[in-house]
């Protein structure tokens, strides 16, 4: 990160640590308090913790003092690093650019510190070089998820009070800057608080923020109309400012797998006899899917092996997530195999490999009977009974999802042979 940059930075919080406490609210709220250490109760007690761009380090004293552990606090600011309570470490430095070495922290907390980083990607691979391969570390931020299509207020806003501030943006684009620098993420929370200042304190924050940009900060609140003041929760009265913040909380694991993974994939094919007639479960991709290559494209309910999940398990959970209905029996097929006689659960299921590099998946699909009626449980899943001369006509001429493009025709084919 530039120097002057950072001199900045470390200017503006050498001013706020004051009286840091009582400007964030955050600090009160157990809520943000018990998600960011969730990780820990699993933790042995030896292992090091990192508060990176800790401030004044009230996090890590408040789970010292429960369990004893050993902390450091980072922080660019030597006066936020002075309120630090003794019995902590700390390290006065760029999270860009730490002093410690490799594999050092069995857990690390950063709690609203990445929007100063002008270099995301360079400060998460950072994190993720002095995490143990086995650690766990917490990203705490607020993102701008509750503006909607009114996200350039958000941006305008936080740019006028905090200049220094650069935009995260939306926790769904966070993901993917963790997922592009190795970091898996194990659990994401998504928090919505409302916040209430007086406003002139909220103005000045701390004296840090010039007269001039205070009176440009008050004419645009006026600016913006009232119905927009409303939805987004932003209330001015009676000398106090009110608004809604949206927290992102993620717990991320280093992803250490050197080779690509496979993923185990339960794919069903539900038969249904409608007068006299056969039929199979076929779901049309929505443009809700976040991979707009696959929208439109036909598919099989199916879904990935989840941690502690066998392969029943998986079936049973996605038929009923994706169509509403409840597997009953795995069946035989007609003489279903392709590459070997396998039994799992007493019937030879099709075995489909699609080994892409980016995305490596192992299909075992099924054929299987299911109750019910149709009723998807989540949005983004269209299930339709279709008829085998229908779902010929699908092969020859519509998009279906490549992992099951090759089960689908094998069906066919099974059938035609009959
Ligand atoms: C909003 S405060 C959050 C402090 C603390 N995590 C908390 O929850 O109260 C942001 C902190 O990030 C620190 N910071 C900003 N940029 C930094 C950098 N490049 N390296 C280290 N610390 C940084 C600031 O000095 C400040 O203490």
């Amino acid at each position: 990160m530039k120097n002057e940059d950072l001199k900045k930075i470390q200017s503006q919080f050498n001013k706020r640590a004051r009286n840091y406490k009582e400007y964030t609210l955050w600090i009160e709220n157990d809520e943000i308090y018990k998600k960011c250490t969730e990780p820990l109760n699993s933790f042995v007690k030896s292992i090091e913790c990192l508060d990176l761009g800790g401030g004044t380090g009230w996090l890590a004293a408040k789970e010292k003092n429960k369990s004893g552990r050993n902390w450091t606090v980072l922080d660019i600011s030597d006066e936020m690093g002075a309120k630090v309570p003794k019995a902590i470490k700390f390290v006065k430095g760029d999270f860009h650019e730490t002093p410690f070495e490799d594999n050092k922290f069995g857990f690390i907390i950063a709690l609203s510190t990445f929007q100063y980083s002008n270099n995301l990607n360079s400060a998460l691979k950072e994190l993720k070089r002095i995490l143990l391969p086995e650690g766990q570390v917490v990203i705490a931020q607020k993102f701008d998820d509750n503006y909607g299509s009114n996200k350039k207020i958000f941006k305008t806003l936080t740019t006028l009070r905090n200049p220094l501030k650069k935009q995260i943006g939306s926790s769904l684009k966070f993901k993917d800057s963790l997922k592009k620098n190795g970091l898996k993420i194990l659990k994401q929370y998504n928090i919505k608080h409302n916040y209430k200042y007086p406003l002139d304190k909220w103005l000045s924050r701390s004296g840090t923020i010039p007269i001039q940009r205070q009176k440009e900060i008050l004419s645009y609140l006026k600016v913006i109309p009232e119905e927009i003041k409303e939805k987004l929760n932003i209330q001015i009265n009676d000398g106090q400012i009110s608004y809604d913040i949206c927290w992102g909380i993620f717990v991320c694991a280093k992803n250490i797998y050197k080779y690509p993974s496979i993923a185990i994939v339960a794919t069903l094919i539900v038969e249904r006899t409608i007068n006299q007639e056969k039929y199979i479960l076929l779901q049309k991709r929505q443009s809700l899917y976040e991979e707009p290559e696959y929208h439109d494209q036909w598919e099989l309910p199916q879904g990935k092996l989840e941690r502690n999940e066998n392969i029943r398990d998986t079936a049973v959970r996605e038929l009923f997530e994706e169509t509403g209905l409840t597997l009953k029996y795995f069946r035989e097929g007609e003489k279903s195999n392709n590459i070997s006689s396998i039994k799992i659960f007493g019937v030879t299921p099709y075995f489909i490999t699609h080994l892409e590099g980016k995305h490596n998946f192992l299909s075992i699909a099924f054929i299987v009977d299911a109750e019910g009626e149709l009723e998807p449980q989540i949005l983004n899943t269209k299930p339709e009974w279709i008829s085998i001369s229908k779902l010929k006509a699908i092969l020859k001429s519509e998009k279906v999802f490549p992992l099951n493009s090759e089960v689908l025709q094998k069906y066919v084919d099974e059938h035609e042979e009959r």
